[in-house]
């Protein structure tokens, strides 16, 4: 039997989501939407792209919670994207009272389900989903790791010019300024990317640029879109989560992922590297950071925990 995946919010992170999932036959899919109309036009459209795209999965559009029922897999993008100015924790309070909403209804039709959130404020908003529907913690996590890497990896693919197939990197900590990038861990086909400054092929001042460019990667798209907010590399990067998961790769992804004592940090969710595969978040992969970068790392998750705390007292 095909799974079944359920987008809620049918925006233009759900919509990139559908299009992304139906191409790839991971499954047949739901989209949920307040705005009536939405996902059933988002839907039916899909699924007349078909018989040229050559897929049998089957979409459907609601505008009900229920159609939760019986999902494999939930990705949430339900709630107000950012507007240029913005950051992302000035959506804390409306995006809290929406995801409780979609927790609960979670908790009701399909607990047993993997749950990804995009929602942002991120952070605080996979730890509002976790506690609202009492999914086991290793079932939900929030996508933000991917997404951030992705930007450093464009951007170091572009100086250097060499395949983005290439390059590895790894952000951490929270989906916002506070961004950990671990250059320490950024290689070339495996060569560290130290080598390539030592080398002069890339110089230190142009690397730093590429990581503040990172660390605003969602802020510069904001700007030019000029309302809304990116979509395609989010999209791409829960799709990659989510199909980790329904085939049990076991890739080694970064997200945002409940802490139990792992890098030294308690009760919260947090970006991290994880390895996701048919029971979720399976191990969290703990690196040994440096001085340096751990109090980055504790900068970062402090402004995590504020905003978490600050949406829990919300709701
Ligand atoms: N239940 C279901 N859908 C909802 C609800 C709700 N309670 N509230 C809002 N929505 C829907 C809106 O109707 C809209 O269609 O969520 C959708 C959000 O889509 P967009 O506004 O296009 O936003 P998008 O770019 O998809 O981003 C969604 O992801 O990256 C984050 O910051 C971003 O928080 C934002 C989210």
């Amino acid at each position: 039997m095909r799974k079944k995946i359920t987008l809620v919010g049918a925006g233009n992170i759900g919509g990139t989501l559908a299009h992304l999932i139906a191409l790839k036959q991971l499954g047949d899919i739901t989209l949920i939407d307040i705005a009536k109309g939405v996902p059933q036009g988002k839907a039916l459209d899909l699924s007349q792209s078909s018989s040229v795209e050559l897929f049998d999965i089957k979409i459907n559009g609601s505008n009900n919670y229920s159609s939760l029922k019986e999902s494999d897999v939930v990705i949430i993008t339900a709630g107000l994207p950012r507007m240029p100015g913005m950051s992302r924790d000035d959506l804390v309070e409306t995006n809290t009272k929406i995801i409780s909403t979609i927790g609960k209804a979670i908790k009701k039709y399909c607990p047993k389900a993997f749950i990804i959130c995009i929602t942002n404020p991120l952070d605080a908003m996979v730890s509002i989903l976790q506690s609202s529907s009492k999914v086991k913690k290793n079932m939900c996590v929030g996508m933000a790791g991917i997404l951030d890497s992705s930007r450093l990896k464009f951007f170091l693919s572009k100086e250097l010019n060499v395949s983005i197939k290439s390059i590895e990197a790894f952000v951490l900590g929270g989906h916002g300024d506070t961004m950990v990038p671990l250059v320490r861990y950024t290689t070339i086909s495996g060569v560290p990317i130290q080598e390539f400054i030592k080398k002069k092929l890339i110089t230190q001042k142009k690397l730093n640029s590429i990581l503040k460019r990172t660390q605003n990667g969602g802020g510069e798209i904001n700007k030019l879109l000029g309302k809304g907010s990116a979509f395609y590399a989010p999209a791409s990067s829960a799709v990659q989560m989510a199909e980790s998961f329904l085939k049990d790769k076991k890739m080694i992804l970064p997200c945002a992922a409940y802490l139990d004592g792992e890098y030294g940090i308690k009760d919260l969710y947090v970006g991290v590297p994880v390895i996701i595969g048919k029971n979720g978040v399976e191990k969290i992969i703990e690196l040994k950071l440096t001085a340096n970068e751990k109090q980055e790392f504790k900068k970062s998750t402090n402004a995590v925990r504020n905003l978490t705390n600050l949406a829990e007292k919300l709701l």
